[in-house]
């Protein structure tokens, strides 16, 4: 039996999902100024970026990266990649989200490189958001929140969720616990509606375990490009 792989999401007028990426990975080109080192995100539309920044490598200094996968991918394109303690500061930040609401508050973390990318982020002055129509909420919670945590209080942490009315599981690969970046477990947690995501991004944050909640509202988008049928737009 030959097995025929799935069609691209296909949007209102022919574009696909994969399209309006492209689009905006490009967009957010306009962000960049010559000679900046770039804070980079992670994930399939951020790749579209590091495509596109490659076509003006010769212009900025590099990037500073929230992810072995986002490093890998720009010192393949020749970029340099700066570590982020050799940096005091960065003029952007360009990154993905998993949703992002009216205001700019994002929950990231689909990628598993949340962490790295809260630390990029607050690094930079500006954070710049490119995501794809489909990513845009009222409320933030519809797609499963990603909690890095501490192994040893995973289950802990599990329980303060399903107190909250949260189902809390562990993110797998290959049948195993899913390891980050920085050697850490990944919870992602089902039910919730983020209704005040300032409150809950504080409070979450100081539960004993966790390293850091995929809400994005201390550091939420300074400015949102997304792709749409009729176009880039600019939120936020
Ligand atoms: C990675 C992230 C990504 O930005 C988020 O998951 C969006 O990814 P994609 O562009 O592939 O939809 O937060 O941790």
């Amino acid at each position: 039996m030959t097995t025929t792989p799935p069609l691209p999401r296909q949007l209102p007028r022919g574009l696909t999902q994969d399209e309006l990426k492209t689009r905006v990975g490009q967009a957010a080109l306009r962000y960049v100024l010559p000679g900046d080192i770039v804070g980079v995100g992670t994930g399939s539309t951020v790749n579209k970026f590091i495509d596109a920044l490659a076509g003006m490598k010769e212009q900025i200094k590099g990037a500073v990266s929230s992810s072995v996968a986002s490093t890998e991918r720009l010192q393949a394109l020749g970029i340099a990649v700066f570590d982020a303690n050799a940096v005091p500061s960065l003029s952007v930040c360009i990154d993905g989200a998993d949703e992002i609401d009216g205001q700019g508050h994002m929950l990231k973390g689909g990628g598993a490189a949340l962490t790295r990318e809260k630390i990029v982020a607050a690094l930079a002055e500006r954070f710049v958001c490119i995501a794809d129509e489909s990513k845009l909420v009222r409320t933030l919670g519809q797609f499963p929140l990603p909690v890095e945590v501490i192994p040893m209080a995973a289950r802990h942490i599990a329980r303060r969720f399903a107190a909250m009315g949260g189902q809390a599981s562990l993110r797998l690969r290959n049948g195993q616990a899913l390891v980050t970046d920085n050697g850490q477990h990944i919870l992602d947690v089902k039910g919730l509606s983020i209704t005040d995501p300032l409150a809950f991004e504080s409070q979450v944050n100081q539960w004993p375990g966790v390293v850091t909640v995929g809400v994005f509202a201390h550091q939420k988008a300074s400015v949102c490009l997304l792709g749409t049928a009729q176009g880039v737009k600019t939120l936020v």
